[in-house]
C-alpha cells in the first residue's frame, strides 16, 4: 500500500515534508498553506508540484489518504474533524485542541470515521525519552518517587495568537513523557499561577499568567508530576524536557538545552553510615535511528529536530495507515494527554484549586 499525504502548514510544516518524500510507503504529496507566497517557496524547494491554499481542496483528491496538520492550534480541532469526516487519516500537531468540548468532538470525529488519528508529540519519540524508558523496562531507574516536566519558553515576537497564551493549554510536551512511561493518565489537578501578563501581552484568551506551575496526580501510581509551563517573561534560555526520579536511578535534563542529561543512581549506606551514597554520571541518549527504514532513519541524527523524534512520528503514523490499527497516540490517548493542562488552566483561573480531570478510557 502507498500512502497518499497532504502536509498542511508549511512553517514547521516543512522539517516533515522530506520525511514524507523518502518514505517506503508514501506516494502522492500534496502541500497546503494558507500563505499563496509560502506555498511557492517550500514548493520549489522541495519540488512538491501539487499545491492548495485550502484544506476543502483537497480532502475530495482520492490521491489523499491522509493529512498532516501543522497549523495554528486555533485550527486543529476543526481541520482535524473535516479530515476525518472526508475519511481521510488524520495527523495534527499538538494540542489536539485547546477545549475539553473540542477535544470530545474531535474524539468523537475518530471513532466515527473509523480512520487512524494520531496527536504528533515530539517529546516521546525523542532521544531522551526513548533512553529512559528503557531504563525504566529494564528496572534499573527502580519504582518511580517523582516526575518534574517543564516547557519555558519566550514568545515576545511570536505570530499574534500567542500573545496571552494559557501556558497550561499546551501541556502535552512537559506531561506526556511521565503518562507513556507509566502508560497512565492524570485524574486530578491542583494549579496556580504565576506572575502578571504586562498589557501589551495580553491576548484575546483571558488569561493573565506568564506561568502556571501544577501538581498533577496520575491514575493508579503514588508518584506525582510537577508540571510548570510558561510562554512570557520568564527570563531563562529555552527549555522543553523533564526530570524523573526513581529509588535506584534518577534522570536530569540539562539546564541548557542540548547538553548532556545527568544520571544518579543511588544505593544504600553501608554498616555505621547515614545517607545514600549517590554516583552521578553524564547520561547521553543515543540516536533510535536504526528502529526506522534506512530511507528515514539519518533524520533522528538531527540535533535540532526535537530530540530526532520527526521520522518516528512520520513512521508510526504511517505504519499504523497501512497495518490497519490504531496509532500509539490515538484520540483516547491524544485526549488523555491533552485534557490535563486544560484543566490545569481553568484550576489556576480559579485560584489555584484542585479539579478533576475527565477519563478517556474505554
Ligand atoms: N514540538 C512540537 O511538536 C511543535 C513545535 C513547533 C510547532 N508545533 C505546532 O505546529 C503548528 C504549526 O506551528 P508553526 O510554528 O509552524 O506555526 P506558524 O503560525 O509559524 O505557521 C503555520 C503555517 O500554517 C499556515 N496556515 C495558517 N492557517 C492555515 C489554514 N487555515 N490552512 C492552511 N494553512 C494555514 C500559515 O500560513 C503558516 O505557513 C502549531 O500548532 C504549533 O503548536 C509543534
Amino acid at each position: 500500500m502507498s500512502v497518499g499525504v497532504a502536509v498542511v502548514g508549511l512553517g514547521f510544516g516543512e522539517a516533515f515534508l522530506p520525511i514524507y518524500q523518502r518514505h517506503p510507503d508514501v506516494g502522492h504529496i500534496t502541500i497546503v498553506d494558507a500563505d499563496p507566497a509560502r506555498l511557492a517557496e517550500v514548493g520549489d524547494r522541495h519540488r512538491v508540484t501539487d499545491r492548495a491554499t485550502d484544506l476543502d481542496a483537497v480532502l475530495n483528491d482520492p490521491r489523499v489518504d491522509a493529512v498532516h496538520l501543522l497549523t495554528p492550534v486555533a485550527f486543529h480541532a476543526r481541520q482535524s474533524i473535516a479530515a476525518l469526516t472526508a475519511g481521510r487519516h488524520c495527523a495534527c500537531a499538538v494540542p489536539m485542541a485547546m477545549s475539553l468540548e473540542d477535544l470530545g468532538a474531535v474524539r468523537a470525529a475518530a471513532h466515527a470515521s473509523g480512520r487512524v488519528y494520531m496527536m504528533m508529540e515530539t517529546s516521546v519519540y525523542a532521544r531522551e525519552y526513548h533512553a529512559v524508558e528503557r531504563l525504566h523496562r529494564s528496572g534499573e531507574l527502580g519504582a518511580v518517587t517523582f516526575y518534574r516536566g517543564f516547557h519555558i519558553q519566550n514568545l515576545d515576537g511570536f505570530a499574534a495568537y500567542w500573545r496571552g497564551y494559557p501556558p497550561m493549554a499546551y501541556v502535552t510536551h512537559a506531561l506526556s513523557p511521565i503518562l507513556a512511561l507509566l502508560d497512565t493518565t492524570v485524574t486530578s489537578v491542583h494549579c496556580l499561577g504565576s506572575g502578571r501578563l504586562t498589557g501589551d501581552r495580553e491576548g484575546s484568551f483571558g488569561n493573565p499568567y506568564p506561568l502556571e506551575a501544577g501538581l498533577f496526580r496520575l491514575r493508579g501510581s503514588d508518584a506525582v508530576a510537577e508540571v510548570t509551563m510558561a510562554f512570557h517573561q520568564t527570563a531563562r534560555a529555552y527549555t522543553e524536557g523533564f526530570c524523573v526520579y526513581g529509588d535506584r536511578t534518577g534522570i536530569e535534563w540539562p539546564s541548557v538545552e542540548g547538553g548532556p542529561l545527568t544520571r544518579f543512581d543511588m544505593t544504600a549506606p553501608g554498616p555505621g553510615q547515614r545517607g545514600n551514597p549517590v554516583e552521578r554520571t553524564v547520561f547521553e541518549p543515543a540516536d533510535h535511528g536504526h528502529l526506522l527504514p534506512r530511507e528515514i532513519a539519518g533524520f533522528a541524527a538531527h540535533r535540532d529536530a526535537h530530540g530526532g523524534s520527526h521520522p518516528h512520528l512520520v513512521h508510526e503514523f504511517v505504519r499504523s495507515i497501512v497495518e490497519g490499527r490504531p496509532s500509539r497516540i490515538d484520540a483516547d490517548t491524544a485526549a488523555a494527554w491533552t485534557a490535563p493542562g486544560i484543566v490545569a488552566h481553568e484550576a489556576a483561573m480559579r485560584g489555584g484549586v484542585t479539579l478533576d480531570v475527565p477519563d478517556y478510557r474505554r
